[in-house]
């Protein structure tokens, strides 16, 4: 068992990984940090900011968020070390809503607003006023909210209902700084069409528009859904929380991923070596794809699940006798065509990366030549 804490599995839900490894994604993590504050230190530090499309000081406030809300990235994984092989279940479920609900729903929802935000207003989509209201927001939503609405976790760990309702309440606050930023982005790109911009940033933008639409309809609108104390007595962990869960997870943290990597790709690879056919494919499947696993299977199964829960019982409704019954076996196979969608994404957009960097490596070879 102790060999088994340290280099297998801890067998507890997102925080499987044995503690060797989890000290190890630690370190991985703080190197991370350094890499990230070190290229933002000469932006920190500059004096003049030459000619920015906002005032140099507004631009050093949002380096700063970024960075702390980098730090915090970095450390708040720390407390997952905080229970031991012998902890009581609670004590460790406390800890362990300190990863799930605090570091992915709170600060990685900071750094992604700070993040975009510095990102749209380089693309000349956004005020540099209303991302600085929206962060600060987002950081004080997550700070009094955040921390609270960490209860909306801990219904079987013997918190009163009333504590529950507290963590409902201020943990539905989180998707509204993401959604305005949304919307006023929304609103400049329609002036902005047509442009040299939309040559430029076409891709990254739709991926990040993707990030807005998920973070409504997965984190929002079905994170809502099992929100609710009433709503998550007849239904946790069933299968409207998997539902909220991957079109959350993937929706906002994945496509923002993606969009970053093609951020990072214009200055990689040539833009002109871009096979948008690709991207165009890998957006529309990817999201898609995403789409029908929580339409077509994920949400029905959850919904079937809460009316036997209510009809029946909680314990009936994750009983072999009600998962296996044909109806819900059906709607697990039905996560087949959403899957095979997605999968045509995920294979478009490796073989577009693959591409734009081979003929950039190729092209730049050809100049070399020349230059010789
Ligand atoms: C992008 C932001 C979010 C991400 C990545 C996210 C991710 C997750 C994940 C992975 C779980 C499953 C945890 C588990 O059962 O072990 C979960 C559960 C939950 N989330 Fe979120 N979430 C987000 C935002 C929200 C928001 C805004 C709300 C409130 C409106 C919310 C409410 C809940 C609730 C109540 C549960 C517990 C459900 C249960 O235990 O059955 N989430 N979330
Ligand atoms: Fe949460």
């Amino acid at each position: 068992m102790q060999v088994n804490f340290w280099f297998g599995h801890q067998g507890y839900e997102y925080v499987d990984l044995g503690r060797f490894w989890q000290i190890f994604l630690l370190i991985g993590l703080l190197l991370w940090v350094i890499l990230v504050l070190r290229a933002l230190y000469p932006a920190l530090t500059e004096k003049v900011l030459g000619t920015s499309m906002f005032s140099p000081n507004s631009r050093k406030h949002l380096l700063l968020l970024l960075a702390i809300a980098t730090i915090c990235i970095g450390l708040l994984y720390g407390a997952g070390l905080m229970w031991g092989q012998h902890t009581h279940i609670s004590v460790m479920n406390y800890w362990r809503w300190w990863i799930v609900h605090l570091w992915v729903e709170g600060v990685f929802e900071v750094f992604a607003t700070t993040l975009l935000s510095v990102l749209f207003i380089h693309m000349g989509l956004l005020r540099v006023r209303t991302a600085i209201t929206m962060i600060l927001f987002a950081t004080i939503i997550f700070l009094i909210g955040g921390v609270l609405g960490t209860f909306h976790h801990l219904y079987f760990s013997g918190t009163p209902t009333s504590v529950i309702a507290i963590g409902a309440t201020f943990s539905a606050l989180e998707v509204v700084p993401l959604v305005v930023i949304g919307f006023e982005v929304y609103n400049h790109s329609k002036i902005e069409q047509q442009t040299e911009w939309e040559k430029n940033y076409h891709w990254p933008f739709m991926f990040f528009g993707a990030v807005m639409f998920w973070n409504l309809v997965g984190a929002g609108i079905f994170g809502f859904m099992v929100n609710p104390p009433i709503a998550l007595y007849y239904m946790q962990g069933m299968n409207l929380t998997a539902n909220h869960a991957h079109t959350s997870l993937f929706g906002v943290y994945g496509m923002l991923a993606i969009g970053l990597i093609l951020y990072c790709m214009r200055g990689l690879t040539d833009l002109e070596n871009w096979n948008n056919k690709l991207l165009k494919i890998s957006f529309w499947t990817l999201n898609i794809g995403l789409g029908m696993m929580a339409f077509l299977s994920l949400l029905p199964q959850g919904i079937l699940q809460t009316i036997a829960s209510v009809n029946h019982s909680y314990a009936y409704a994750r009983s072999a006798e009600f998962i296996h019954s044909p109806i819900m076996e059906g709607l697990v196979w039905m996560r087949v065509p959403g899957d095979v969608v997605f999968s045509v994404g995920v294979f478009s957009f490796a073989a577009f990366v693959y591409q734009a960097f081979r003929k950039s490596a190729a092209k730049s070879k050809a100049l070399r030549k020349v230059d010789v």
